[in-house]
């Protein structure tokens, strides 16, 4: 089979290194791809967004199977594009990715159909969303309404910030048009939890449950990135929470995109609060999420191709998802100073007998060399019996993986270590 994997970052490394362990892909193209991943299948210099271009190189080239990974092709409706063309692809079309493309949208969602999440107001007025913000409960979240790469969200602990943020998306328009709209939501509490789930539009399967580190320091401390790291199983998503956000998160998402004519198919991934009033939705993708791919497939004993296409095909129902037992833990290698400004372009050297633990995201093959060309560079993974095995032989492998102005968190999984059930 002929696949074609849309994105070029360490998820998509993820996704094409657990594609091929299926005997019937023989070839797998990336657009764009990276240096890293170009060991592992052939890159295209295609653009993400590039929609037209996609579908004809995907015409030409008779792609039998297109996985799309990241959001922005996703909301601007790759999928219903290549479907027009008769390519069947893994990923929700564009009116159903709006879950993740509008907060507004995914938040009037959850309210007409009694998902829990945090209470909220949505602004079009400046003015009004200042006024708001005079007597609303202290500390609040602002969130421009579209994307905005991941930095659209403010947690203000006083009112001036609060205020400082929506001035930047409304008047600044620092997000560009993604800010036209504003969320204000009520502050919650409890440890964060990643669930990524296959849905076809009528069931709903989750892989393992995964925790990110989003701080660029360690303890939680710095500016919010992509994510620093991530392990799986989340110590804190016990079955019995695992239930209540089956019965009163998942299935009645699908059933509320079924309801508005939005059949979500592809991964679901609820970003999940598990608050001291149950778990609640902080928010939805409608992709993978990265850096936790890089832990959840390689803890997926299924085959990925046989699962996605399930979801294409409506047949997830009868296609068994099986995760392994143990534990997994990424280590995210960045540059120093990422995410806000950092040099590129120093040589990667990473031993050959760990190449099958890395996920590439930034990096740049030159003349022969990998160079590194992003914030997030790659991500180490190890898989154990233990959380503690996990984290310790990520670590081992990173201290042999050297480029300058390389940086890293040193305590990714520490926080999961402590878990004590949930309390
Ligand atoms: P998001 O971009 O929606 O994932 O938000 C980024 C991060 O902000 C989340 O991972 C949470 O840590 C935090 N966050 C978002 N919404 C809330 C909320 N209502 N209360 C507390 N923290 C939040
Ligand atoms: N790691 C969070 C995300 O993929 O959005």
């Amino acid at each position: 089979m002929k696949i074609l994997v849309v994105g070029g970052g360490g998820r998509e490394h993820a996704i094409i290194k657990k594609l091929k362990e299926n005997k019937e892909v023989n070839t797998v193209f990336a657009l764009p791809g990276n240096g890293g991943i170009a060991k592992d299948a052939t890159c295209v210099p295609i653009g993400a967004c590039e929609i037209e271009k996609i579908v004809e190189f995907s015409k030409k080239e008779n792609i039998d199977y297109a996985v799309i990974a990241p959001d922005d092709p996703l909301v601007l409706g790759l999928v219903d594009a290549l479907e027009e063309v008769n390519i069947p692809c893994f990923g929700p079309n564009k009116n159903a990715a709006i879950i993740e493309g509008s907060k507004v949208f995914s938040k009037n969602l959850m309210k007409k159909y009694n998902i829990p999440t945090a209470s909220y107001e949505v602004f079009c007025d400046m003015e009004k969303a200042l006024e708001f913000l005079d007597t609303a409960p202290i500390p609040t979240v602002i969130k421009a309404d579209g994307l905005a790469l991941g930095k659209g969200v403010t947690i203000a602990f006083t009112r001036e910030e609060a205020k400082k943020a929506v001035k930047e998306a409304m008047e600044d328009k620092k997000f560009g048009k993604s800010g036209d709209n504003i969320v204000i939501e009520e502050f919650l509490e409890g440890p964060e939890v990643s669930v990524l789930a296959f849905t076809d539009g009528t069931c709903v399967k989750p892989m393992v449950s995964s925790m990110d580190h989003k701080r660029s320091g360690d303890n939680d401390t710095g500016l919010n990135t992509g994510g620093m790291g991530t392990v799986a199983p989340n110590p804190y998503y016990t079955d019995e929470i695992a239930k209540i956000c089956m019965d009163t998160i998942f299935m009645p998402t699908i059933n509320a995109m079924n309801k508005e004519g939005r059949t979500f198919k592809g991964c679901l991934y609820f970003g999940l609060m598990l608050t001291k009033n149950g778990p609640k939705v902080i928010e939805y993708n409608c992709r993978f999420g990265d850096p936790e791919t890089q832990v959840v497939l390689p803890l997926l004993e299924s085959d990925l191709l046989t699962a996605m296409m399930a979801t294409t095909n409506g047949t997830l129902k009868d296609t068994e998802i099986k995760i392994k037992k143990g534990n997994a833990c990424c280590v995210i290698m960045a540059s120093d100073g990422y995410p806000v400004s950092y040099k590129k372009g120093f040589e990667i050297t990473i031993p050959e007998s760990i190449n099958d633990s890395v996920y590439v995201a930034g990096a740049a093959l030159k003349e022969g060399k990998l160079l590194t060309s992003g914030g997030r560079v790659l991500g180490v993974t190890s898989i154990d019996d233990t959380l503690e095995g996990a984290i310790k032989k990520s670590y081992e492998k990173v201290k042999t993986i050297s480029f300058e102005n390389a940086y890293y968190r040193n305590d990714i999984g520490q926080r999961a270590l402590k878990a004590d059930g949930g309390k």
